[in-house]
């Protein structure tokens, strides 16, 4: 990120907080639910498998962008999927930056050729080695593996959801992230229990267990795109809910922090991290102020 966007939204980020303002920061817009994949803690994907078309996605950045959000993510269903007659996603991001967005990144499964370099950040889901991965993605790791290596941009971060299947995993996770080339970061999520998935949600005391692993691996120097300091308050879910510096639009209805904002008791057991540490950035937790500064300028 350019030096001037980062003080930009720092200056953003300080009035915020002085300020008690509610006004969004950071907004996702979901181009479509339609997905390649049926991953076993996903219950988002194919609920109508329609390919929102260009003209919205721009009338919904547009909207976005007057509201206020600078940092824009594009996601899913699967991300890569989305076209509109001679438009993918590169011209959705290019429109984007025209339009004034700071920061715009996609998420993504990987299971497409990684050619989008307009991105200035790609998360990209990983959720084990190969075994565990295929176990809750399907057989897609080699392919994933295989876009990593050939991709024609070096802003990947591994974005694993940690869960009953894969939770002894993240070592393993975190290594492929310090050792591929192209691969910048991971960040991390804890299952958040939508219906269906329940059974897949950690208790407290696996949540903190896990939170030691990658607080080892940051000791070993695994770059890590998540904020410590939030650790305590994601284990325990004590953060406020839901975040209001971040919303998200789906075929025009806009969400404040996730559409899961709708379901009734989710937020008590939210295992987003973004949505924790924003949570504490904007009610002025000085300790994740100043650790999300010094991740930010590491990463961004
Ligand atoms: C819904 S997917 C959409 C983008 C793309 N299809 C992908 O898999 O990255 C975005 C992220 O949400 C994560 N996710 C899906 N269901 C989840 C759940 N129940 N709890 C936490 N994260 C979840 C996925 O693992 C993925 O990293
Ligand atoms: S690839 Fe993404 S959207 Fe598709 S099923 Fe998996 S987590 Fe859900
Ligand atoms: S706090 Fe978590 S569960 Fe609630 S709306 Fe935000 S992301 Fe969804």
């Amino acid at each position: 990120m350019k030096i001037s966007s980062f003080l930009t939204l720092s200056v953003y980020g300080i009035k915020s907080i002085i300020f008690k303002n509610k006004k969004p920061i950071l907004g996702t817009i979901i181009l479509t639910d339609k997905c390649n994949l049926s991953c076993k803690h996903c219950a988002v994907n194919n609920i109508t498998a329609v390919i929102y078309p260009y003209a919205q996605i721009q009338k919904e950045m547009q909207s976005l962008f007057k509201s206020g959000v600078r940092i824009l993510f594009f996601c899913g269903g699967e991300t890569c999927l989305w076209a509109d007659g001679d438009k993918n996603v590169k011209d959705l991001i290019r429109e984007a930056k025209k339009m004034g967005f700071l920061y715009v990144i996609l998420v993504t499964n990987g299971t497409f050729p990684l050619d989008i370099p307009e991105a200035d950040l790609i998360l990209l889901s990983l959720d084990g080695d190969k075994e565990i991965h295929n176990m809750i993605r399907g057989d897609t790791f080699d392919t994933i593996m295989g876009n990593v290596r050939s991709a024609t941009t070096d802003k990947i971060v591994l974005y694993m959801a940690i869960n009953q299947i894969n939770k002894e995993e993240i070592p393993k996770v975190c290594k492929i992230a310090k050792e591929e080339k192209n691969v910048m970061a991971i960040s991390f999520n804890f299952h958040t229990p939508y219906t269906g998935t329940e059974y897949l949600a950690l208790s407290a005391a696996e949540r903190e267990r896990c939170c030691h692993i990658i607080s080892e691996m940051i000791k070993e120097n695994v770059p890590v795109f998540n904020l410590q300091s939030a650790f305590p308050y994601i284990v325990h879910n004590k953060f406020p809910t839901p975040c209001y510096q971040c919303v998200v639009m789906e075929n025009g209805k806009l969400s404040t922090c996730g559409r899961c904002v709708h379901i009734h008791g989710l937020c008590e057991q939210c295992g987003y991290f973004f949505a924790a540490e924003y949570a504490l950035v904007f009610k002025g937790n000085i300790r994740v102020i100043f650790d999300m500064l010094k991740t930010y300028l590491k990463y961004i």
